[in-house]
């Protein structure tokens, strides 16, 4: 066994003590023997020998000046002794030979499908030759691409091509993990674009042959993307072309490369056919997120990677704004806030809570988190919150003029905002430096007028942080009159200590509170309502998140009290919830978001954080209990709402549409749990869309049906990979709960099933620990397949296989029985032999 791997600590950073002016690449492509030459122009900045990152590289020669070396790299790089170096410039060579075909871990150079890709974020550069691979090490690049293929495309503008070759020039300095090459035979899906000060670019998809009419509506994301940009943030694009790559094997969802984006396929192509609404809405999102990196990230990047969410952050909340400029903000905020509490809530709790900026690590591709995203974007939202949209506009303008070209850190874009508004944020840092979720406990008095609101705020220890001291919490609020009119409009609080009371003077009559409206800080807010109370928020609130979130909390109270006493619905919250689903006056996306029921793993967490072990059996009964009880009370609307939401003509991704079909669906669903699947029978056949086809055949499998749709779907899609994934993922996310460890494991031996595909491996087992009662089945079964399979998927895809591994981050929630199960199956994976540094990072972390 080696030695333990050692952690990388954010106080150890270094500046590199040497500057790349230019590095120039040569690849000679070949499947299993790709020839990669480099020459790199340097300076020396400071004392010290020359250290180049380099793994798995088959040395063919090295030189200095022209010299030969005679230097033997070790595991990890190759390091020239200073005193090898001369003063001044000078030219390093490196001819190496690496494996493409042999590369299942999908980062370096890799091939997919028959052509070349490369994935170099966060450390995958070094995979390809040797090179300074940190983010601070910025340099020009170009690139000479030799193969029989017919497509070659690398970062930046073309500058030649002939038969068997291509070169490019990317002048833009760049970090190494934006470097990217594609090869392939493939076709192009084009437009134009003109930037605001009269720049053509070249716009251009690459898919495989087949694909090209399936790229419509990802080019025109990105057409939408590039003007917002201008528009909302003043940034322009670049260089004369913009390329994506749709490839079939990616870890991730896509990659910011300068000037050539690599997409995972599911991310571009889309037809009405093969593309679900959440479907369309993911690639217009991920399309623009990877554009907006060009400046985000690109243009201004990292200075280690510890500073992650300052790329990584601001990109998400960039994205988020754009999606509600495009469909609406209200609905987009809701549909975030589900993701962040799904998942960074989730991670928050459990033990692999880390802060938005970590300060140590082991793997970095570990740490591409929900927290670091998605944790990260809330930052930025209440940092805008505190400081006003102008000042968050000036403060952005000034970050661009100040940073761009450099490699920046956090401690930067918060001195921008300081400067830029004259705010000290000190306090407000702890958002970047603490990990966990404040809990928010709210009380109110009513005397003389006066109404005070009391906020108390508590977080949890974390891993390695005893202490929670107080944070910054941007609290806004609304007040309500008891007819329901607003008489004090949203405004928002600055909580600082660790309790702080609010008063409004002057009122007629002891208003009702709408608090934390927008969601406004990514805390967990526990204000103990009459449900009441939460039904006149949830008919009256003027702030749409939190008439949604109204109706969530008292359905959450219901299911828990379902749960822990057996109780049955009752009239208020169903009463209730019915007005808002037949208020044709709302937004039908709104309606439908209304109608779906609080998830299981969600209530999971609440039941736990209330003290109560959670049954996952239980809440899965309660749950059907729930919808059944909704059905009922809405049974005479159900088929009209199904029928009169039918959207006439041919078919559009538009996000009215899309709302309209989720909202029949949530109808459909309804309508299955009382007609043993009828209509969601002809509606599957009668479906003329992806959504629909899907949203029917989930309604059957739900109800233990739909055998003989999955076969039809099977029989008319088995040709395209991308639709096939769904085919897999709905039969184990719908299955029942003592049913689902079956089901994966049987459809992990179905021909289609491939581990080295990281799409389809997530199909069945992201799909398992999606399906909350099935993977905490008591059996233990869905413990043990997901263990084998990550077990078994280590050793040729360490980064995906340590991304699932977080099905089993939350074990501390459940029983004495799932525990010690649980922590069998990480104690396995930690025995496994060979255990990637991936996979054992994540277990080692998780059994604490
Ligand atoms: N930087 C990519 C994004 O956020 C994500 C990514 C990380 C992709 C690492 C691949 C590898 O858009
Ligand atoms: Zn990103």
């Amino acid at each position: 066994m080696t030695s333990d791997p050692q952690p990388v600590h954010l106080s150890d950073y270094r500046p590199f003590p040497f500057r790349v002016e230019g590095a120039e690449l040569t690849f000679r492509l070949n499947p299993s023997a790709t020839r990669v030459l480099s020459r790199l122009h340097l300076v020396r900045q400071a004392p010290g020998d020359l250290r180049l990152d380099g793994e798995r590289l088959e040395v063919l020669s090295l030189s200095l000046n022209g010299q030969p070396l005679s230097l033997t790299p070790d595991a990890t790089g190759l390091t020239i002794p200073a005193a090898l170096i001369p003063e001044g410039p000078f030219t390093f060579e490196a001819e190496v030979r690496i494996d493409p075909a042999a590369n299942t871990a999908l980062e370096g150079l890799y091939m997919s499908g028959g052509m070349y890709c490369t994935q170099c974020e966060a450390e995958g550069f070094r995979k390809i030759t040797f090179y300074p691979d940190r983010p601070d090490v910025m340099a020009p690049f170009r690139v000479r691409i030799e193969s029989d293929l017919p497509v070659l495309l690398s970062n930046g503008n073309p500058v030649a091509q002939g038969t068997g070759w291509a070169e490019w020039h990317d002048p833009w300095p760049k970090p190494a993990y934006l470097f990217a090459l594609v090869a392939g035979d493939l076709v192009a899906h084009r437009a134009d674009f003109v930037t605001r000060s009269g720049r053509p670019v070249d716009l251009a998809i690459w898919v495989r042959p087949g694909d090209q009419d399936r790229c419509a509506y990802a080019m025109d994301s990105l057409i939408r993307s590039m003007r917002w940009d201008e528009e909302v943030y003043g940034r322009e694009y670049d260089l004369d072309v913009f390329n994506i790559v749709a490839v079939d094997d990616f870890n991730m969802g896509a990659m910011e490369n300068k000037g050539l984006n690599i997409f995972n396929s599911k991310y571009v192509l889309a037809s009405p056919e093969t593309a679900t609404d959440d479907d369309f809405a993911r690639i217009e999102a991920i399309i623009a997120h990877e554009y907006f990196h060009n400046w985000t990230g690109n243009r201004i990047t990292c200075r280690d990677w510890f500073q992650l969410c300052l790329k990584e952050g601001l990109t998400v909340f960039r994205d988020q704004q754009f999606s509600g400029d495009m469909r609406s903000h209200a609905v987009k905020r809701i549909e975030d806030v589900l993701t962040l509490r799904a998942r960074q809530f989730r991670e928050d709790a459990g033990p692999l809570a880390h802060p938005v900026r970590p300060d140590s690590y082991v793997e970095i591709n570990n740490f591409y988190t929900a927290t670091v995203y998605e944790k990260g974007a809330e930052v930025i939202g209440m940092l805008k919150r505190l400081v006003g949209d102008e000042g968050y506009a000036t403060a952005l303008d000034l970050y661009f003029t100040r940073h761009d070209g450099e490699a920046a850190t956090i401690e930067d874009w918060l001195k921008v905002f300081e400067d830029a508004t004259g705010r000290d944020l000190t306090q407000f840092a702890r958002w970047y430096t603490d990990a966990g979720t404040p809990r928010v406990t709210v009380s109110d008095d009513w005397q003389d007028g006066t109404y005070t609101l009391t906020f108390r705020q508590e977080t949890q220890p974390t891993p390695g942080q005893p202490e929670k001291p107080p944070r910054v919490i941007p609290i806004a609020v609304g007040l309500l009159n008891p007819n329901g009119d607003e008489i004090v409009p949203t405004t928002v609080l600055e909580m600082t200590e660790a309790a702080q009371s609010f008063r409004f003077e002057g009122l007629a009559a002891k208003p009702v509170p709408s608090i934390l409206r927008g969601f406004s800080a990514p805390v967990v807010l526990d204000r103990k309502a009459s449900p009441e109370e939460r039904a006149f928020l949830l008919a009256h609130d003027t702030d749409p998140f939190n008439k949604w979130e109204a109706g969530r909390a008292l359905a959450k109270d219901v299911l828990a009290r379902m749960v822990t006493e057996g109780a049955e619905p009752g009239p208020d919250w169903l009463d209730a919830l019915a007005r808002v689903a037949l208020d044709e006056s709302l937004d039908p996306a709104f309606r439908a978001l209304a109608l779906r029921l609080p998830g299981e793993d969600d209530m999971a967490q609440t039941l736990h954080e209330a003290g109560v072990t959670p049954d996952p059996q239980a809440i899965h009964a309660a749950r059907r209990r729930m919808g059944r009880a909704l059905a009922l009370r809405l049974r005479p609307q159900l088929p009209a709402l199904f029928d009169t939401l039918r959207e006439p003509g041919p078919f559009t991704p538009d996000a009215r549409a899309a709302g309209r079909r989720a909202l029949r669906l949530a109808a459909l669903s309804l309508l299955t749990r009382l007609d043993e699947g009828q209509a969601a029978a002809s509606a599957y056949r009668a479906a003329d869309n992806m959504t629909e086809e899907v949203g029917a055949l989930a309604c059957l499998l739900d109800i233990g049906r739909g055998q003989e749709e999955l076969g039809l779907f099977q029989a008319r899609w088995q040709g395209d990979r991308n639709v096939m994934d769904k085919w897999f993922a709905l039969q184990v996310l719908h299955a029942a709960p003592g049913e689902a460890a079956a089901t994966a494991e049987r459809l992990t031996r179905h021909p289609q099933f491939d581990m080295k595909n990281p799409n389809r491996f997530r199909s069945v087992m992201g799909a398992l620990s999606g399906n909350h009662a099935g993977f905490h089945h008591i059996s233990g079964a869905a413990y043990r397949l997901t263990a084998d399979w990550l077990i078994r998927l280590d050793p040729v895809n360490p980064q995906t296989a340590a991304r699932m591994s977080t099905a089993f981050e939350t074990w501390a929630r459940y029983d004495a029985d799932r525990q010690a199960m649980i922590r069998g199956e990480l104690q396995r994976i930690l025995a496994a032999p060979g255990l990637s540094r991936d996979l054992g990072e994540m277990a080692g972390r998780m059994l604490g």
